[in-house]
């Protein structure tokens, strides 16, 4: 693989209109359950991304026909519950925690055996939060001795329903076992500490599968059918967080940021920079294929640190890279805790985004669950992004006001969830280039 770095001249501002591409969770859920339907699922907005390809090809890999990607469009000619085939070989996840977790709960209710694995990255991520939950429904999986992948999945396991309490507010364990309690016999339950996306429950709803939530609890029963439907993706706020953050501390910009997923359960990044002072409008809001959309219209303004609330911790779990660029730029202290989920992302991200602000003159503390941020005035640095695509993006936007070059090293992984972030960067104003060494 090649080490693609970013070189980011200082200074600029982002204006324009812009649509980022679309949301990596819901293009991953449109593939899986598009597969497990009946009938034809034509997918729009989806992310040709190199995560949810690797979601593709798996799908593909056992014998389910679809068509494209293609500006976006997917067709996925569904083989119902009970109509995927054993795969040749291995299916490949690449760096997709999203892919391996959720399939890992899909597979542990077919009749045939299937290993997954994935990169340097993605075989150190913790397993244990979906085997040990998948083997008390009945699955047998096997990991390495860390609870880690590659995870050998044994078929013809008879799936029961169970009532989980997950210990960590997380949406990919959460989706796991429902897709496995898709084929259990019984009633499967998940509770969840705090709101996390709920993207699966959505579509799963909106294919004609009854389901029933209620106060952090959500529960199916096995056996029924999914409806093929239509699915138009939207923007994915995740990637759009990055320009949000961009325009917000770039003086003398003014940009808008089209058809943007607002789902409730993915905003709290907008929450934390509006309590910061930033200066973003949310327009035109509707609502497509059962996910809340909207038109984000985001200028410059002064912002200050704050106290981050742990509650809007989940509902901005992949913006923490981005919104600790916003904390480096503003007045004052920010404190985040609650977040100890940041260690086991792509990266370290409590870790790796301390070492990167203190490259660049920043008072940046981490702490076991968070970490302290005093604003203050960005240097020129070199940053190792540990081949962490968000970590990548983030440090590319404190270009915009640092006082020198940044320049970014391990950045093949932004294509993950982001392919063509350099030139839509570009385009709104950012001095990037990218390159190998
Ligand atoms: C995701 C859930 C989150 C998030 C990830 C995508 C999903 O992970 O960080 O990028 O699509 O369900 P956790 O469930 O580990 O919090």
């Amino acid at each position: 693989m090649s080490d693609t770095r970013f070189k980011v001249s200082p200074g600029g501002q982002l204006t324009g209109r812009l649509r980022v591409p679309g949301d990596k969770s819901i293009s991953h859920r449109s593939i899986m359950l598009g597969s497990l339907a009946d009938g034809v699922t034509e997918v729009s907005g989806f992310l040709e991304g190199a995560d949810s390809l690797a979601t593709l090809q798996a799908f593909r890999a056992m014998g389910v026909t679809i068509n494209g990607p293609a500006n976006g469009h997917v067709t996925i000619q569904g083989v119902g519950l009970h109509g995927l085939q054993a795969p040749a070989q291995a299916l490949d996840l690449g760096n997709s925690g999203t892919s391996m977790r959720l399939m890992s709960g899909l597979l542990a209710g077919q009749s045939f055996d299937v290993t997954l694995s994935g990169d340097a990255s993605l075989s150190t991520r913790p397993m244990q939060r979906v085997v040990d939950p998948l083997s008390r429904m009945g699955a047998h999986i096997r990991t390495t001795d860390t609870g880690t992948a590659p995870l050998v999945i044994r078929g013809g396991a008879a799936l029961h329903g169970i009532d989980y309490v997950m210990p960590m507010a997380s949406a990919q364990v959460k989706s796991c076992l429902l897709l496995a309690g898709l084929y259990a016999d019984g009633t499967t339950c998940v509770t969840e500490p705090a709101p996390t996306r709920d993207h699966t429950e959505r579509m799963l709803s909106g294919m004609g599968y009854p389901l029933h939530s209620e106060a952090g609890r959500v529960c199916l029963q096995g056996g029924q059918r999914l409806n093929a439907i239509a699915i138009d993706v939207p923007a994915d706020i995740s990637s759009a967080a990055f320009f949000l953050v961009g325009a917000s501390i770039a003086p003398g910009s003014d940009l808008v940021l089209e058809h943007v997923g607002m789902n409730p359960t993915r905003t709290g990044v907008l929450d934390i920079l509006q309590q910061m002072g930033a200066a973003i409008d949310v327009t035109n809001r509707r609502e497509v294929g059962g996910e809340p959309v909207a038109d984000l219209h985001v200028r410059s303004t002064e912002l200050r640190g704050i106290e981050i609330d742990p509650a809007l911790v989940p509902l901005a779990i992949d913006e923490f890279p981005a919104v600790f660029i916003a904390a480096a730029c503003a007045g004052g202290r920010t404190v985040l805790s609650g977040a100890g989920e940041l260690r086991v992302k792509e990266s370290d991200r409590i870790q790796v985004m301390a070492d990167g602000l203190q490259q660049l003159g920043i008072e940046a503390s981490p702490t076991p669950d968070g970490m302290i941020i005093e604003g203050g005035r960005l240097t020129a640095g070199r940053i190792d992004s540990h081949g962490d695509h968000r970590i990548a993006m983030a440090f590319a936007m404190a270009g915009l006001r640092a006082q020198g070059e940044i320049e970014i090293s391990d950045c093949d992984n932004v294509s993950t969830s982001f392919p063509g972030f350099v030139e839509v960067a570009a385009q709104a104003g950012l001095s990037i280039v990218s390159g190998s060494p």
